[in-house]
This record gives structure tokens, C-alpha cells and sequence, in this order.
């Protein structure tokens, strides 16, 4: 029996660019940033929407009290009297920061990967930004043996540290790791952490690399590798929203969250909370979005549905086309990666849980995305019936189960991966 369907599309987006990266603060924080941003939170709805900490703070390990008064823990009460968490940020370089976090009552760690000594260097380097390219092609450090277990190499050993010195503490500490996808983090990390930073830092910029910074295409393309490795507890973290830094475009905000959204990142809102337009707030607050995201009935992310499928590496044009599910029924996400101006089918066959023989479209929809540019979709019953009431009844789309061109393999944690073609 065909059932019909309603679609209501969510965001049309678009981009280009240029801008300045890094995030808001650096060294000039202070406890009164936190109040204020915390009271805008609060005050813009943010905190209704479901964002609850503030990150990237300071690396110190000593409260600096002429700016936190009453130290970190009395920042951390006064925030979250409010209602909100807090976060701090250090560095895996060394271990003398272990146990602080939890005495400052923060919420949330983000532990950083800067001047690590020599002797803790790793034996083979696997460094994602290295990559040029075709993504066998990484310069630099020794190669790994095939079926080397990087959850044995001395970064994992290092974050290891910092995750057995919160795991007694009484209060539930996030652990973020931040090493940049560095020795196969993807394939440890859930053991480690919460999440687990993919890339090098992220820019408010479409295409290109700025020195160790990167943009949010080749981001994404190095994401849906890697997409099997996120679910709940544990997601791969593409890096901090850009948005309101640089001169994003209003196509380029809306492509950063929704696509940050759709593969389960872990959304940060990176730039003062007092100074973000009424147009970013919206798109920071598209309760669709957030749902997709904070779903906690179905943990996986969006996987690519057709084109580029078997994701071959592609820096400038990561594939198109991505589905999933979420308790508020079937989303579609689709790009337009191409500087002009394309017309998109979705395709029901290609998407898990809308067989076309179950399915017919009630509203004839029509993407026409101009420049670049990316729509979200929602399908639901007509009813507002759920098509597939059940997760475990959504399959994989069926590219999976083929065997791709070129294969990152996809085994989760425990056996080791090896790179192979085809
Ligand atoms: C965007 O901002 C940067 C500085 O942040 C500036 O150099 C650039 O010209 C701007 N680009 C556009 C298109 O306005
Ligand atoms: C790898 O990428 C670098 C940087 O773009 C380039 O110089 C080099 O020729 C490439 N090597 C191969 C084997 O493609
Ligand atoms: C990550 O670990 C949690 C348990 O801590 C587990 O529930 C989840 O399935 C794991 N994720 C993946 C992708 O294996
Ligand atoms: C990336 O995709 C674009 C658009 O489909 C294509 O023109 C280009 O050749 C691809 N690049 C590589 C390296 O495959």
C-alpha cells in the first residue's frame, strides 16, 4: 500500500567566502565574558534550543583570580545557577592538569594536543591534514604497519591519562578530545572520550587551507569517511561553528550547521553570544536541526545516500546527497557544491526507509539551488506518521552493503582497520 507523504523543507542555503578564523576570546577571558555570555544564552533562547556550555576558555592550571574572582568553581556555581554548564580547555602535552577540572565543578573538558615532548611522540604518524590529494596521499612520519592497533600508540596513552583521572570523580565530566584525528582517533576515542576532533581547526570558510586551518568542504569530506564510528556517547567532532566569525554568508551559516547537524557533531556555538545577528540565531535555534542532532531515540548521523557514495576522497566536492532519521521522521540533506546554479532530484529508492513502493510524494518538490548550496528535508506520513516507526528497521542505504571502490575500512574499535583498495 502506498501511503502518501508531506515534505516540508527546512533551510535552502548557499556560500562562497573568505574570513578570519579562531574563535572569539583567546587570552583576554574573564569571568565576566562567562556571565554575560551565559545571561545571553538564557536571554536569546539559546538555552530553550538545548545549548548548555560555553567552551574554550583558559589553559591555565591556576585559577587567575583577578579575572575569576572567586576562582573557576565560583564561576562554575554561578553558572550553573543559570541553568547552564560550563567548560574548560587544556592540553595533553603534558598531565599536570589532571583531577583540576572536577575541583573547578566544570562540566565539560576540551583537551588540547600542543607541545607534546619528544619522548611521547608517537612511533608511526597518521595525520589527517597531511593529506593532499587523493587521500593515500600523506606526507610525512613513518607509515604504519597494516593492521597496527593505534589504541596502543602514545597519543591514545596520553588522553588515556586525563580520561582515568576524571572516571572516579563524583560529578560527569565531557571529555573532549582534541588531536585533530590524529592517530586514528576514531578508532579509540569512544573508549577514551565523548568526542573526538576529526581535522586540524576549522575556518569560516568554504574551500581552500589557510596554514593549519581548514575549511568546512575538506572537513566534511574527511567526516563521511568516518561516519560509522559516531553514535550515542561517543560522535566525531568536525570542530567549533564558525558562524558569526569571518563574513559567512547566510548560505554558508546555514550549510555549516545544518551539515555540522546532520553528521552528529557536537554543535559549539564559537563566537560572542552577545553579537550574533537575529538571522544566525535563527538558523543556531531551527529546532529541526537540533532535533536531528539531539535525537535520543536514533544515534547514527546522516550517511551519504548517492553520489559519491563509495566517498572517494574529494576536498572540494564531498558527496551531495544524505539521509537519516531522527524521532521526527526521515530527513534529506542535499548540496550543491557547484558555483552554479543546479536543480536536485531526491531519489526515494535511494533513501533508507522510503521505498518508492511504499511511498508516493504529495507535494511535488523541486531543490534549485543557486551557487552553492544546500537544502534539508523532513518526509513525513501524511498523517504525521513516522514511515519507519523503528531504528533497527532503517536500514544502511544500500551503497553499503556493496563493496565501495576505495574503502577506509569501517570494522569499529577492536580490530584493526586497513587501508585497502579495491
Ligand atoms: C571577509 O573578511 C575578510 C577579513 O576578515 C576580508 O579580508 C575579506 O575581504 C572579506 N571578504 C568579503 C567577500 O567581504
Ligand atoms: C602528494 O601531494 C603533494 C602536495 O600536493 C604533491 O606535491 C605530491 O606530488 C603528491 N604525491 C602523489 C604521489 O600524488
Ligand atoms: C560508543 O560507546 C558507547 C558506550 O560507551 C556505546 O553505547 C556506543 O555504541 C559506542 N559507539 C559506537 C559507534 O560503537
Ligand atoms: C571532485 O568532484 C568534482 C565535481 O564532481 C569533479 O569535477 C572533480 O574532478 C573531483 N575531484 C577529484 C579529485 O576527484
Amino acid at each position: 500500500m502506498r501511503s502518501t507523504l508531506r515534505v516540508s523543507i527546512l533551510l535552502l542555503l548557499g556560500l562562497l567566502s573568505i574570513a578570519n578564523g579562531l574563535n572569539a576570546f583567546g587570552c583576554g577571558i574573564r569571568e565576566d565574558k562567562f556571565l554575560i555570555a551565559a545571561q545571553e544564552i538564557v536571554d536569546k533562547g539559546l538555552k530553550e534550543s538545548g545549548y548548555e556550555s560555553r567552551d574554550k576558555t583558559t589553559g591555565r592550571l591556576v585559577p587567575d583570580f583577578e579575572k575569576f574572582r572567586d576562582g573557576i568553581k565560583g564561576t562554575a556555581d554561578k553558572i550553573h545557577a543559570m541553568g547552564l554548564k560550563i567548560g574548560i580547555y587544556s592540553d595533553a602535552g603534558d598531565e599536570t592538569c589532571a583531577g583540576y577540572p572536577r575541583e573547578w565543578g566544570v562540566d565539560y573538558l576540551k583537551y588540547d594536543n600542543c607541545g607534546v615532548p619528544d619522548i611521547w611522540a608517537d612511533e608511526y604518524q597518521y595525520w589527517p591534514e597531511f593529506w593532499y590529494g587523493t587521500w593515500e596521499n600523506q606526507t610525512g612520519g613513518i607509515e604504519a604497519p597494516p593492521g597496527y592497533d593505534w589504541s596502543q600508540s602514545n597519543t591514545a596513552k596520553r588522553y588515556n591519562f586525563m580520561r582515568d583521572a576524571l572516571h572516579d570523580q563524583s560529578n560527569t565530566i565531557f571529555y573532549s578530545l582534541c588531536n585533530w584525528g590524529h592517530s586514528h582517533v576514531e578508532r579509540w576515542g569512544n573508549d577514551t572520550g565523548q568526542s573526538w576532533r576529526m581535522w586540524d581547526d576549522v575556518v569560516p570558510q568554504w574551500a581552500g587551507q589557510i596554514q593549519w586551518s581548514w575549511v568546512f568542504m575538506p572537513i566534511l569530506n574527511y567526516g563521511i569517511i568516518f561516519l560509522e564510528y559516531s553514535n550515542f556517547f561517543g560522535h566525531n567532532d568536525l570542530d567549533m561553528l564558525e558562524v558569526g566569525n569571518g563574513n559567512l554568508t547566510s548560505e554558508e551559516t546555514r550549510t555549516h550547521i545544518g551539515l555540522w547537524a546532520a553528521l552528529k557533531s557536537p554543535l559549539f556555538i564559537g563566537t560572542p553570544i552577545d553579537e550574533i545577528s537575529d538571522e544566525d540565531l535563527g538558523v543556531f535555534r531551527n529546532w529541526e536541526l537540533l532535533a536531528f542532532n539531539q535525537d535520543n531515540v536514533w544515534g547514527a548521523p546522516a550517511f551519504p545516500t548517492s553520489v559519491n557514495p563509495d566517498r572517494t576522497w574529494n576536498q572540494t566536492h564531498p558527496a551531495k546527497y544524505y539521509s537519516g532519521g531522527s524521532k521526527h521522521r526521515i530527513h534529506v540533506f542535499v548540496i550543491n557544491t557547484l558555483d552554479k546554479t543546479a536543480t536536485k532530484t531526491v531519489d526515494f529508492d535511494e533513501v533508507p526507509g522510503l521505498n518508492p513502493k511504499e511511498y508516493i510524494l504529495q507535494e511535488r518538490v523541486q531543490i534549485q539551488a543557486q551557487d552553492p548550496d544546500t537544502a534539508a528535508l523532513l518526509f513525513v506520513e501524511k498523517d504525521g506518521k513516522h514511515p519507519c516507526s523503528d531504528p533497527k528497521k532503517l536500514p544502511k542505504p544500500k551503497i553499503y552493503s556493496r563493496k565501495p571502490k576505495r574503502w577506509l575500512s569501517s570494522r569499529l574499535l577492536g580490530k584493526p582497520n586497513v587501508l585497502s583498495l579495491a
